[in-house]
């Protein structure tokens, strides 16, 4: 009869021994400050992998819609929101990847160093609840200032530090978006690298124009405004919370190869070429399932950045040590 030839073709089109229909195994995402500017559009992106299969979102405000809205999209992660402190270890169980945007912004009259505080303080209690609760999950760190110095040291103190296993994120984006609204290019027209960048203070950023591909060329000082000033843009958060989850979670060897521009601790290409000795640097790395394979390096840089990054150094060296004393005075 026509319902028993339906209910058939149902079973054909949906049945799980269909390969095309097989998924990947069970995949966790945490993601904490997930109501506001950047978790919101962040989570929307996320519950489009259908790597995922769990996407916890954790704020202290406003989760129950935030996870309700999302959980209507018809796609692989099951969504499920939790609200405050209480549910923070219920929603870290079992993540294979933590992302971090939680944060305050700036407010009138706050400093730098008001900002550093607080955004610290929330980034410390988060990451100890995950070194408790997922001791090895892949943690990323987007709040500013704050990125990799203050997880990674709290991450130490509790004994389950990897630094395969930490990363900040930067948004690299802004240089090639600014590029392509400049030179009325398409997306994906041009990649560049940026090193340096801990703590988001101005000169600790710095263009690395010669590993632009394709070449290209502009006035030196151009070229540094590319990257100083443009605006907040989301797309480098975006891009790393992507790759992230989709290098950790895709079966095929192939798919993992991604490389991802992040901050991650422990450069030493710059340390062999004796001018850069921070702990903390910004590089281009390969991830893989444990984190990352590889540390890709800067490559060869010309004159104008070795300068850059020399004048920069005293700074990210003060920014780093900041972060190490704010977690030895506060943990
Ligand atoms: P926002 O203020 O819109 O959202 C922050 C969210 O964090 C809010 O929903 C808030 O309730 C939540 N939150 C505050 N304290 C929390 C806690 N203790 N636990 C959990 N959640 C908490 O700010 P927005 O625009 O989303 O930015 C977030 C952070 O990301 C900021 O620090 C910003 O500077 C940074 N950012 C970093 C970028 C990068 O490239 N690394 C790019 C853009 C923003």
């Amino acid at each position: 009869s026509r319902p028993a030839q339906l209910v058939c073709v149902i079973r054909k089109q949906f049945s799980t021994s269909n390969k095309a229909y097989s998924q990947p195994k069970e995949a966790r995402v945490a993601l904490l400050g997930a109501s506001g500017g950047i978790g919101q559009p962040l989570g929307l992106l996320l519950k489009q992998s259908p790597l995922i299969s769990h996407l916890n979102l954790y704020d202290i405000a406003h989760t129950p819609g935030v996870a309700a809205d999302l959980s209507h999209i018809e796609t692989r992660a099951k969504v499920a929101g939790f609200l405050g402190e209480d549910q923070l270890k219920q929603c870290l169980k079992g993540a294979n990847v933590v992302i971090i945007p939680a944060g305050v912004p700036r407010k009138p009259g706050m400093t730098r160093d008001d900002l550093f505080n607080t955004n610290a303080g929330i980034v410390r209690d988060l990451v100890d609840a995950c070194a408790e609760v997922c001791p090895k999950a892949m943690i990323g760190v987007i709040t500013n200032p704050v990125s990799v110095v203050t997880p990674s040291e709290v991450l130490k103190k509790r004994g389950v530090y990897d630094p395969k296993r930490v990363f900040g994120s930067d948004n690299t984006g802004r240089g090639s978006i600014k590029y392509i609204h400049c030179r009325g290019k398409g997306p994906g027209c041009l990649e560049s690298e940026r090193a340096g960048d801990w703590g988001h203070s101005g000169i600790t950023i710095i263009p690395l124009i010669s590993q632009c591909t394709p070449p290209v060329s502009f006035p030196q000082k151009i070229g540094l405004q590319i990257y100083l000033a443009c605006a907040r843009c989301f797309l480098f958060a975006f891009s790393v919370v992507q790759q992230s989850p989709s290098v950790f979670l895709n079966p095929k060897p192939e798919r993992e190869k991604l490389t991802v521009r992040i901050q991650n601790a422990g450069h030493r290409g710059g340390r062999r070429q004796g001018w850069c000795k921070a702990k903390y640097f910004a590089t281009p790395v390969l991830l893989g399932k444990e984190g990352i394979e590889k540390n890709l390096g800067m490559g060869k840089l010309i004159d104008f950045e070795v300068n850059l990054l020399k004048a920069a150094m005293p700074e990210l060296l003060a920014n780093i040590k900041k972060g190490e004393e704010f977690v030895d005075k506060t943990y």
